[in-house]
């Protein structure tokens, strides 16, 4: 992790749990089944945290025993899994919130320039959600997650939050910059990128460890 200090709207999540199974995640000896329980736990324990100021709308429920005031989650939501490694986190944090909607963005990471290129999106003409989570494991030179802002800024949503399990600091400066409404709630903000922009120490290919598609040689 560099030296430079924390953006305010950066949370890393301390919690023992979470930093157990960030071990296991980078370890290059797990394999991908284990892989991707893991960034399936991950994504929930991380949703968890994230989702500590949703909006809540009071309700009435009545126990065997008597009537109770109790809550009910207010704000629509979306999950925006970024795929293709994002799917990996949809099934956790739909088990957090039953209701949500799922709309997912297909982009994918030029390996020469490093841009993102667009090649899924189906979104309708307006935003049906009032809080976005973009879910997506890795947060690298940030180029796919601003691209993923920019396309649901312009859909109509305005409350978005960024949950990924590895950051690098370069990523986050660069979503901050662009996006300083956003906040990302990450596992761990690693040292920085490598020159193909992979984050060290990082994991690897996320997408190629969940579905088990990286080089074999
Ligand atoms: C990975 C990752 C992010 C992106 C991060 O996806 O899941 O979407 O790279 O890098 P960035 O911050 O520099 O944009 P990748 O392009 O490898 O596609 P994949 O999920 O299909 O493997
Ligand atoms: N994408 C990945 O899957 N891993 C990285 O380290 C960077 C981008």
């Amino acid at each position: 992790m560099s030296d430079n200090p924390v953006p305010p709207n950066l949370h890393v999540s301390r919690h023992p749990a979470v930093l157990h199974k960030l071990a296991i995640l980078r370890d290059q000896q797990t394999e991908p089944k284990k892989f991707r329980e893991v960034v399936r736990e991950l994504s929930w324990l991380l949703g968890y945290e994230a989702l500590a100021d949703a909006r809540l709308r009071p309700l009435r429920v009545r126990t065997p025993l008597a009537e109770v005031e109790a809550h009910e989650l207010g704000d629509r939501i979306g999950l925006v899994p970024i795929l293709r490694a994002g799917l990996g986190m949809v099934d956790a944090m739909l088990e957090l919130m039953p209701t949500a909607q799922v709309w997912h963005l297909g982009l994918f990471r030029d390996e020469r320039t490093l841009r993102p290129v667009e090649y899924y999106n189906k979104l309708p003409d307006s935003a049906t959600v009032d809080l976005c989570l973009i879910l997506d494991p890795m947060l690298a030179t940030g180029g796919s997650a601003t691209a993923a802002i920019d396309v649901l800024k312009r859909w109509g949503a305005n409350r978005i939050k960024l949950i990924n399990l590895i950051a690098a600091p370069e990523g986050v400066a660069a979503v901050s910059a662009a996006h300083p409404d956003v906040t990302i709630h990450c596992a761990a903000l690693d040292r920085g990128l490598n020159d193909k922009g992979y984050i060290l120490p990082g994991l690897g290919d996320a997408g190629d460890r969940q579905f088990g598609t990286g080089r074999r040689d």
